[in-house]
């Protein structure tokens, strides 16, 4: 069904889809004035920054930044894309689709592809379920004890004997063979002469549908039936323009929701782990198709979850996965927790074995990344001597390096250092050799923008946006213009974010700043000293003429600015020269132009917000 829906459709729909309805239909708003407020359902948070105007029928949450219309709102949510957020609404408002170039005949590639995945889905479910020569199969299913329910969830299947059981189904159904073989699912004989035919990829397997984020199968993984089978143990789908490895994640559409009320998914191997986690009940497990985990995986799962909990193989393999993955996630901003199974078994053999409640157990022990990582360490190398702790150390410092996030560092060099016996500072030194080390080959530009380790003076910007916050009390209007302005996350010192999310919770609530920043549960080296610093001393920043509220309008431009730049940096550096890239960077070219006043600023300021 692709297409371009025309404007005024879109507006119609827009326009019979009232925003508060829909996200009243699945959060809980709270009128505050003229808008609603709830609990952010895009990350976590106890006081709610979630907003949504019903006049000008848009979303915004202070918190994390996320924002938009009520197409945007459906996309995050659901999880789905600009597409099929118009057709949810478009049917939740009655409203019949018509579209452009809707003829059938010229459906694209891609619907054709899904169709034909969806159909032979069935195809081979009814197989499994139906034919006599696939006794073998469902004894197997048996065996294994995923017969039934589970099985019919995850629309397990069984590929025929035969060189040409998918070539027949497709004569059937009129599909093309060169479509087909397009999807995946039978192979040219020859490679150089079409007319030598085909046969068929999947060939007396269990046969598991993979599928995308909104459940539509997208490609198989196809289990050999008994072990000393000759070929692989599993066959999987290859890369089609449906089918791209490095972005799917087995059971996402499956446990998306269970994700976002846990926020954390657990990490397993392989797809049978999955779905033993969700038979008993785990229904955030997700494995990846035995290909290795990706930055873009981590990134999806950052939609729905704050962390992971990663349960890989005990062998070596898997340990050396489970770093591995560990520090893609970690880069990717996300929580690492690893949790260890007993020597021989994966989640699948242990859930059988010692039930999901054991199972649960084995999760809960999950430590951080730093511990397993020093653990499995602690097998190959001698603690004991010099030499093994420094290598060991050097390991555990490239995985904490891998962080973004300077809180989440902070606190896994402290349990290196416990689990290592060895003095932060000592770690520290070692780290900074390490970065120092790594970033000589790198650009300088590297250097600046975003880096992931906190040098150990705050940018300036950043540090007199907080000397303004801490005397928010005195100038009301600077913390509302802070609040409004400006995503927290945007701030990249650690104690410049903790000191000012602080004292916009200070101005909310009308407490003082101090008594928020003694005893925070966030451990920033160096906090309440810092925090004292910006409080008492003489002020550097606030002796100007000018007013606080313009003095912060020209900090926010200013790191809006900074934004904005390395925004385009990042696009000259890694996007290359697409269509996409080159009009983005036209359009942040003009916005940083607009940023340097305040008046044409805030308008820029806006629409990042909303889009964030
Ligand atoms: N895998 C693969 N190709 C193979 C072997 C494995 O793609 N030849 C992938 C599959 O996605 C599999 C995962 O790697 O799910 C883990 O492999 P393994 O641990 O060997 O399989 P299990 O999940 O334990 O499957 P089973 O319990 O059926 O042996
Ligand atoms: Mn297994």
């Amino acid at each position: 069904m692709a297409g371009i829906v025309p404007k005024r459709t879109l507006e119609e729909i827009r326009f019979r889809n009232d925003i508060i309805e829909v996200i009243g239909g699945v959060l809980t708003l709270k009128r505050a004035g003229g808008t609603f407020k709830a609990l952010c359902p895009f990350h976590k948070e106890k006081t709610p920054s979630f907003t949504v105007n019903a006049q000008r029928q848009i979303f915004h949450c202070f918190g994390c930044g996320k924002g938009g219309d009520v197409f945007t709102f459906l996309q995050e949510h659901e999880g789905v894309d600009f597409m099929t957020a118009v057709r949810m609404l478009a049917d939740r408002a009655g409203i019949r689709l018509e579209f452009e170039d809707g003829d059938p005949g010229e459906r694209s590639e891609k619907d054709a592809l899904f169709k034909i995945h969806t159909d032979i889905a069935e195809f081979y479910a009814r197989c499994l379920a139906q034919m006599k020569a696939a006794q073998h199969a469902r004894d197997y299913l048996q065996k294994r004890d995923l017969e039934g329910d589970i099985a019919k969830t995850f629309g397990v299947g069984y590929a025929p004997d035969r060189w040409d059981g998918a070539i027949q189904w497709a004569r059937k159904h009129k599909v093309s063979l060169e479509l087909m073989e397009k999807a995946g699912l039978i192979l040219r004989r020859d490679q150089d002469d079409v007319s030598a035919g085909y046969y068929d990829r999947f060939r007396d397997r269990l046969m598991f549908p993979i599928c995308d984020i909104q459940g539509r199968v997208i490609g198989f993984s196809g289990r050999a039936l008994s072990d000393d089978v000759r070929g692989a143990k599993y066959i999987n789908s290859p890369e089609t323009p449906l089918f791209r490895k490095s972005r799917v994640l087995y059971a996402l559409d499956k446990g998306r929701r269970a994700m976002v009320n846990k926020r954390e998914s657990i990490i397993c191997e392989g797809q049978i782990d999955v779905i033993r986690c969700h038979q008993a009940g785990f229904t955030t497990a997700v494995a990846s198709q035995g290909t290795a985990f990706t930055e873009d995986h981590a990134n999806i799962l950052r939609r729905y979850v704050d962390g992971v909990v990663i349960v890989f193989d005990p062998d070596t393999a898997g340990e050396n996965a489970a770093i591995k993955t560990a520090g893609i996630f970690l880069s990717g901003g996300l929580g690492v927790r690893v949790a260890a199974l007993p020597e021989g078994e994966d989640p699948d053999s242990f859930i059988v074995k010692e039930g999901g409640e054991a199972f649960g157990e084995i999760l809960e022990g999950a430590t951080s990344v730093v511990d397993f990582q020093v653990g499995v360490l602690s097998r190959r190398e001698d603690l004991s001597t010099d030499v093994g702790v420094m290598r060991a150390a050097r390991d555990v410092l490239q995985t904490i390096l891998r962080s973004p996030n300077s809180v989440q560092q902070a606190r896994l060099m402290q349990a290196a250092a416990q689990h290592l016996n060895l003095p932060v500072a000592a770690l520290q030194d070692e780290l900074r050799h390490l970065v120092r080390r790594q970033r000589r080959p790198l650009h300088e530009e590297e250097q600046s923008a975003d880096s992931p380790v906190e040098s150990t003076e705050p940018p300036a910007f950043e540090l007199a946006l907080c000397e303004h916050l801490v005397h928010a009390d005195e100038h009301p209007g600077v913390a509302d213009l802070v609040e409004h302005h400006l995503p927290l996350s945007m701030l990249q010192d650690a104690r410049c974010r903790a000191v000012a999310e602080a004292a916009l919770k200070a101005a909310r609530e009308e407490t003082p700043v101090e008594s928020l920043l003694r005893g925070t549960e966030t451990q920033i080296e160096g906090l309440e000293a810092f925090a004292a610093g910006l409080m008492l001393t003489g002020s550097k920043v606030r002796s100007e003429e000018i007013s606080p509220e313009m003095a912060v309008q020209d900090l926010l431009l200013r790191l809006w600015q900074r934004r904005l730049l390395a925004e385009r940096d990042s696009i000259q550096r890694e996007l290359r020269q697409t269509a996409e890239g080159a009009q983005r960077m036209s359009q942040i070219t003009l916005d940083i132009n607009s940023l340097k006043r305040w008046e044409t600023g805030v308008d820029v300021i806006e629409i990042e917000m909303a889009e964030e």
